[in-house]
């Protein structure tokens, strides 16, 4: 994961006024800006949350240091967050404040996505991080970030507004929810500032585990106060999924049952498992990604319109279309899922070990690295249709792509000529090379009659010239203002695991795999295509 590197704006002021003129100044630029360049129209945030301190645990592990960290670091230097904040890091290791801002500076030179890092900017934020020791089983740690957090507010201004992010193990966060109740940091008092949860995926391991889990933070947490990241809600290729549908009047007629073929879903990815071998082999491809990124892409792509894009009015469709699916039982599951894990192989070039090798993998593991199945909607737009997901490590490259797969024409008069025309597909590539593809039928210039299906494409980078924010800036940002439209719901949740608890244990009943599966570098195991060559179709070439 290499962070693209594009030039870092100029240092930013940060006094009350200066900022207020700060943007000022960069609102008048953007008018400026859209002025030559029509596409940019509207690309300009312009709420700033309120004062709040922003309260990390989890701070030293890899995620806060890759992902949180960066995109707090990148709202504050784009004026984005308001200047009475304050961000307290909470994880056991003991630290000195500095210490600790020098090791995140350390990290953001390496994952930030906008270098060199802009020092002065830096330097105002760092002013604003403090380190607090914590054992989470703790209860006097917990008294003294309550105070701690008393104190931040007469000093820092930062209202009583408190983000609780659990960048942590699934494990601690039962833990780390009944120390912040016990001690009254859930509670809102009016007029005395918010409270906010933000829980990392995954959230539980099946669906006993999820409801409980669920349970256990309902006890301290309102669900309105609970924020349950899925990234992928936040990539902006996904967020535009829902702009393209239902900011266009002309897709939404065609999209259901009577236009519709089917729908094709790939996560792909060309990396292996990484340092993350013993997390990897408690989850497996069917937790980390079907349950939430795939069945998350799914709902969006098969949602009815909803009212608003109000938290609850979205998350309402979403779920209507959860628990529409229709949960395989053991038989369904052998005939439509089919799992893979991969061998050594070579990806792009070079050499890679298969997973049994990886480190921390049990050398007999038999947990899968690449998942695919067929699912239906049972309702009035999708009835019949299906919808083929897939998600793998070690695949040829790394692709996420949904294409809707349009019905062949009612007769097909160009049978005779070359290049008899394939169905038309949409495709939206959500990432890398962002943008959207429609290929139809066009005649090849002459004199006979030559047809070839051509691709019509849309690339982000070229049509908007400017640079996407991280899925975690967009998250983080929206947390902060209180819009939950991209987080999921407690009922969403579990209505997911609703679909993939069935699998696992279905799994879990059958006789062992025959792993490895599938070479690295491959597209998964031949009983991927054989699901959908049994229905006369094919995975798309990605
Ligand atoms: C995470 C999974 O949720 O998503 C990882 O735990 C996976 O296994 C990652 O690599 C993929 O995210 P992205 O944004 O790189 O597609």
């Amino acid at each position: 994961m290499s962070p693209a590197r594009v030039p870092a704006a100029p240092p930013v002021a940060r006094t009350a006024r200066q900022l207020r003129e700060s943007v000022t100044a960069a609102r008048r630029r953007g008018r400026a800006d859209t002025d030559t360049n029509p596409l940019r129209q509207g690309l300009r945030l312009e709420r700033v949350p309120d004062p709040c301190a922003f309260v990390l645990f989890g701070a030293t592990g890899d995620l806060a240091h890759r992902k949180v960290v960066p995109a707090i670091y990148q709202l504050w230097r784009t004026n984005l967050l308001p200047v009475e904040f304050s961000l307290v890091a909470v994880a056991r290791r003991p630290y000195t404040s500095e210490a600790f801002a020098a090791e995140l500076k350390a990290s953001l030179e390496k994952y930030s996505r906008v270098l060199p890092i802009d020092e002065d900017s830096w330097a105002e934020l760092a002013k604003r991080i403090t380190y607090q020791q914590l054992d989470f089983a703790d209860d006097a740690g917990f008294d003294s970030l309550g105070q701690k957090l008393d104190e931040l507010d007469a000093k820092c201004g930062t209202a009583g507004n408190r983000l609780f992010y659990l960048a942590v193990q699934p494990s601690q966060v039962t833990e780390i929810v009944r120390q912040l109740g016990r001690v009254g940091l859930d509670k809102e008092v009016r007029g005395a500032g918010w409270r906010r949860l933000i829980v990392e995926k995954p959230f539980g391991r099946d669906l006993d585990s999820a409801r409980l889990l669920n349970h256990e933070v309902h006890k301290v947490f309102r669900e309105s106060q609970v924020y349950r990241i899925d990234h992928y809600l936040g990539k902006e290729t996904v967020r535009n999924l829902m702009v393209f549908r239902f900011g266009n009047g002309i897709f939404e007629p065609v999209w259901n049952r009577s236009y519709v073929d089917h729908v094709q879903i790939t996560v792909a990815e060309s990396i292996g498992v990484e340092a993350r071998g013993a997390f990897y082999e408690e989850t497996g491809a069917s937790r980390d990604i079907l349950q939430n990124h795939l069945l998350q892409l799914m709902t969006l792509v098969a949602m009815e319109p909803p009212s608003s894009f109000q938290a609850d009015a979205l998350r309402d469709q979403k779920l209507q279309v959860l628990r529409a699916i229709a949960a395989p039982d053991a038989d369904q599951v052998r005939k439509n899922v089919v799992r893979g894990q991969y061998g050594p192989g070579w990806v792009q070039g070079e050499p890679a070990a298969g997973y049994r090798q990886e480190p921390e993998v049990d050398p007999e593991s038999e947990t899968e690295t690449f998942v695919a199945g067929r699912f239906e909607i049972d309702d009035w737009r999708w009835s019949g249709v299906p919808f083929y997901l897939r998600a793998g490590k070690r695949m040829p490259k790394r692709a996420t792509e949904i294409s809707i797969q349009f019905k062949d024409v009612p007769l097909r008069l160009f049978r005779e000529s070359t290049g008899d025309p394939a169905p038309n597909v949409l495709a939206m590539r959500i990432q890398p090379d962002e943008g959207i593809m429609l290929r139809f039928a066009a005649k090849v210039p002459g004199l006979g009659l030559d047809v070839r299906t051509v691709n019509m494409d849309f690339a982000y980078d070229t049509s908007f010239v400017v640079d996407s924010p991280d899925a975690y800036e967009t998250l983080i940002l929206d947390s902060l203002l209180g819009d939950a439209s991209l987080f999921t719901r407690a009922d969403e949740v579990e209505a997911a695991w609703g679909v993939v608890t069935p699998i696992i244990n279905a799994w879990a009943e059958m006789p062992p795999p025959h792993f490895p599966n599938y070479a690295a570098g491959s597209w998964g195991p031949e009983a991927a295509d054989e699901l959908l060559e049994r229905d006369g179709r094919r995975w798309r070439r990605i």
